[in-house]
């Protein structure tokens, strides 16, 4: 991980790395979202405490744990991202979650900030980063499904490509998924502090 992306995180509050996993690592990762896609074991996505919300978020996720085959290489590296943030950052990242999910054409998520406002300090867990690994191939501009982030009046247009990672403070960067025109895969996690 270069300089450049700590020092992003803390002058911008967001980053963008291309290339974070290789073009094998990304296949693999998408191959094996779309096998536990075909067998079903995605959900749609709830949000506020599980109660559906289509009109602001219409993808689905499959939440990962030790039962997944791609588990062990999501906990090396988004634990080595941990200690490195925490190494150069001193955030106190503690854990994190991850999810798989997949919007079909059409599907979005509306304007939102990671961090819950009803998850005040005192209630323990918190999010602290978010992080994004878009795991599409070969992702043209038509196809949309643009992560735009908003902040100071800019909107900052993403496109979801194979291999790129995105990391930005989940208390205050404001943001949405546009709807893609093709099916869109992603790795989603939140590095969290105690
Ligand atoms: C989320 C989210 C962005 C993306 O899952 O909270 O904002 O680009 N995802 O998939
Ligand atoms: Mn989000």
């Amino acid at each position: 991980m270069g300089l450049s992306l700590i020092d992003e995180l803390v002058e911008k509050s967001w980053t963008v790395q291309n290339d974070w996993v290789t073009p094998e690592e990304c296949a693999w990762l998408r191959a094996e979202a779309e096998r536990q896609d075909a067998d079903a074991r995605f959900r749609p996505a709830g949000i506020a405490d599980g109660v559906l919300t289509p009109a602001i978020r219409s993808d689905r996720i499959l939440w990962l744990g030790e039962q997944d085959a791609v588990w062990p290489w999501v906990q090396e590296k988004l634990t080595l991202l941990r200690h490195q943030l925490n190494a150069e950052l001193f955030l106190g990242l503690d854990h994190f979650e991850a999810h798989f999910a997949v919007y079909e054409p059409g599907q979005f998520y509306a304007k939102h900030v990671d961090r819950k406002a009803s998850n005040p300090p005192q209630a323990g867990s918190q999010r602290a980063v978010s992080f994004l690994l878009y795991l599409n191939s070969n992702w043209q501009p038509e196809d949309g499904g643009e992560l735009v982030i908003h902040q100071n009046g800019q909107e900052i247009r993403i496109l979801p490509e194979g291999g790129r990672m995105v990391l930005f403070r989940s208390d205050t960067i404001l943001h949405e998924v546009l709807a893609p025109k093709r099916r869109r895969y992603s790795l989603t996690a939140w590095l969290r502090t105690l």
